[in-house]
């Protein structure tokens, strides 16, 4: 058993990946525009089941003393409407990893890779729990990420979960015939707590 623990919000459930989580993930090709956002070119591609299956399956199989990650499932869809299936529908995924138990640090990455749940909160919500997770269960005290410049949405949900900007990595990303800076983006634990319960 991978010992990370599974988690409930009001639209989400934060857990270890289920086989029907294989063909929610099929169903949906690369989205050129997440692509881009993580540094990529947005090349057309699709995913066979046996390729999401591996990708899943290295999910589970990480040292969880340093790295630890969640299949995002949404509960219902953004109008409310319950998905059909029973452990919620894959949307994305969310991973703590560089977990520093001696300095109390970790760094985090997100990814939804279905746009219909783009911008209705399904982020923030995500990230919220796993920082109070990390704060309140694993003692962590700071969270960092890293964030391309022009991900102007990452940034907003980032900002509204208590991350603030502590520095740039000047133009460390091609993109658009342009240099972008990548975003340096933290959060302390007790910057958190005053956020409010999640
Ligand atoms: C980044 C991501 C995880 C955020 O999750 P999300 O559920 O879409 O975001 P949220 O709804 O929590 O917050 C988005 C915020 O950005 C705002 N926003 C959306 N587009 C924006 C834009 N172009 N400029 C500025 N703000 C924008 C939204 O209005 C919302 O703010 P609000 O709640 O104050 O109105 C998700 O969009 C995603 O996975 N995108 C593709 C991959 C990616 O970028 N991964 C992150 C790499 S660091």
């Amino acid at each position: 058993m991978y010992p990370v623990g599974e988690f409930e919000t009001a639209r989400l459930w934060l857990r270890q990946p289920v086989e029907a989580d294989i063909p929610s993930r099929v169903e949906i090709p690369r989205d050129a525009e997440e692509n881009r956002m993580y540094g990529g070119d947005g090349t057309p591609k699709t995913f066979s089941p046996e390729e999401v299956r591996q990708r899943l399956t290295a999910l589970t199989s990480q040292n969880s003393e340093v790295s630890r990650s969640w299949v995002l499932a949404a509960k219902i869809w953004p109008d409310g409407l319950a998905v059909s299936q029973p452990k919620g529908r894959y949307i994305g995924q969310i991973t703590i990893f560089a977990i520093d138990p001696d300095h109390r640090n970790a760094r985090l990455r997100m990814g939804i890779y279905d746009r219909r749940f783009w911008s209705q909160g399904y982020g923030r919500e995500a990230v919220r729990r796993i920082l109070q997770h990390a704060f309140d269960d694993l003692h962590l005290h700071r969270m960092a990420l890293r964030v391309a410049a022009y991900n102007l949405r990452a940034i907003r949900s980032y900002e509204s979960c208590g991350f603030v900007v502590e520095g740039r990595e000047r133009e460390s990303l091609w993109m658009d015939e342009h240099w972008w800076d990548d975003v340096i983006m933290g959060v302390l634990d007790s910057e958190f707590q005053q956020n409010g319960p999640v």
